[in-house]
């Protein structure tokens, strides 16, 4: 006999036939088989859970979102895994507004903030529920839990996140039922963003996006110290890299890659960012992400690259290291310059300051030294400045918020960010650098390919600041002696 509810089990799945034959199971399920699946599965709901340590303090960041939008409804989706290729997707992440305010990583949840009826607001999380043993959809589903591994149960969740949990399968209708304003996180889940289509506009959109990105520019406590241990395990790969650097050769860059990637993996989640493992000349250009060349032996090695923790919060570091462990006089000149400026910059950064000051402090460093080297003929370092002639080298901002996402905070307004104030709390990267194209017929040919960056991650604290990743040197002499400690 065949059983009708799984029989319209597997007209739905039948769909979706890639799901299907994904799963080797396009249309061959016998109702026997469905209906031994049902059964002989231990219950294994996890009791007394203690709620995550993130849980109090993403109830306070829930709270000063609801402050800012009293009465509307708000709404934040964490986004599904982007298809690479046809059933094979990239490894999923959650968007960064979405953790924030959940500690929860969960493909496909969203996060409902509904307006109360005496001001404030309450929050669910709506995911995924467990999947279903009775219809099947554990196993016919190509998501099902049989396939991607268990899932925490709503009761689950909600004890972990210290936040009451629902079915998402329940919320388009609920959206769609909603009255009143609405604020939503535009573009991350197509159904919610259906449920909601003409209730809210680009610019109110807009309006929400700025403020959760203002909302991350004061750090936590739990924030500071997943930011400390991203540069703590950062620093473990970069001593991975110098170890490695011994086995140059041709695929080296990739070599390096890799095994940065490996100590991102053992101690965090992923890397932050694609690791920029430029060596040589590639240094010279900024967004170095191919790494496909060699490091030779008398090149400088320029590794900005950054763990991102299992709360998905990442370090920026970078370091330009001698491949073979000491610098060459002229690498020394450029190296000590970009240290100088970075001093300089680093100083500048203080409770009170304006964000701007530490980019000037560190440019204005950086153009005295080309000044110097004769690099803008009979005019001084001042009128270079004031001309912006320095950018030809130094070609980048100085630095920018870090966080859960690595350039972080990006929608923020001019006036709070770059125009802002700095406030203790904030973390910053402060990054200067000098490049010398390979081609650049402006400057000594022993200068042309030479590229240095030092990128440090600092925390503006009610004194100064605190470099949260001096645990790797910085100094010239200091990476040499580390270098040859490291490498025996
Ligand atoms: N690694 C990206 C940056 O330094 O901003
Ligand atoms: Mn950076
Ligand atoms: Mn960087």
């Amino acid at each position: 006999m065949y059983d009708c509810s799984i029989k319209e089990t597997m007209v739905a799945a039948d769909a979706d036939e890639n799901k299907q034959r994904k799963n080797g199971l396009y249309r061959r399920v016998s109702a026997e088989l469905a209906e031994n699946m049902r059964h002989g599965w231990a219950d294994t709901e996890r009791h007394g859970l203690e709620p995550v340590a993130q849980a109090p303090y993403t109830a306070r960041r829930r709270e000063e979102l609801s402050a800012r939008f009293p009465g509307e409804l708000l709404v934040v989706p964490a986004g599904g895994p982007k298809v690479r290729a046809n059933d094979t997707s990239y490894p999923f992440r959650p968007t960064s507004d979405y953790v924030y305010l959940t500690g929860d990583q969960s493909p496909e949840a969203v996060l409902v903030l509904e307006p109360g009826p005496r001001g404030g607001h309450r929050a669910t999380a709506y995911l995924l529920p467990r999947s279903d043993r009775e219809n099947g959809e554990f196993w016919l589903d190509y998501h099902g839990e049989l396939w991607d591994g268990r899932r925490n149960s709503l009761t689950e969740n909600a004890r972990l996140l210290g936040l009451p949990c629902a079915d998402v399968r329940s919320l388009a209708d609920l959206l769609r039922a909603a009255t009143g304003p609405v604020r939503l996180l535009r573009g991350h889940d197509a159904g919610v963003d259906a449920a909601l289509a003409g209730r809210t506009t680009a610019e109110r959109d807009d309006e929400f996006r700025v403020a959760l990105s203002e909302l991350r520019l004061v750090k936590d406590d739990f924030e500071i110290a997943d930011l400390r241990f991203a540069c703590e395990a950062t620093a473990l790969g970069f001593e991975d890299v110098v170890r490695a650097l011994g086995a140059a050769g041709p695929t080296s860059e990739r070599l390096i890659e890799g095994t940065f990637f490996t100590r991102a993996r053992i101690e965090g989640n992923d890397v932050g960012y694609a690791s920029i493992c430029a060596a040589g000349s590639h240094a010279t250009t900024l967004h170095w992400v191919r790494n496909d060349g060699e490091a030779r032996p008398g090149d400088l090695l320029l590794l900005d690259a950054g763990v991102e923790t299992r709360n998905l919060y990442t370090a920026d570091i970078t370091r330009t290291l001698p491949v073979d462990g000491r610098f060459s006089p002229v690498q020394r000149m450029v190296y000590d310059a970009v240290h100088a400026a970075q001093e300089a910059g680093i100083a500048a950064v203080k409770p009170g300051a304006a964000y701007r000051d530490f980019h000037e402090a560190a440019q204005r460093v950086l153009t005295e030294h080309l000044a110097a080297w004769g690099l803008f003929g009979d005019r001084s370092a001042d009128e270079a400045y004031e001309l912006g002639l320095q950018r030809r080298w130094t070609l980048a901002g100085t630095g920018h918020m870090l966080g859960l996402d690595v350039h972080d905070c990006a929608r923020a307004r001019t006036g709070t960010y770059v125009d802002g104030t700095l406030e203790p709390g904030m973390v910053l990267t402060v990054e200067p650098g000098i490049y010398f194209q390979s081609d650049d017929l402006t400057v000594p040919e022993e200068y042309r390919g030479i590229g240095v960056r030092i990128e440090d991650d600092i925390l503006v604290t009610d004194e100064g600041n605190e470099n949260l990743s001096a645990g790797l040197p910085r100094e010239a002499a200091e990476v040499e002696a580390w270098m040859a400690r490291l490498r025996g």
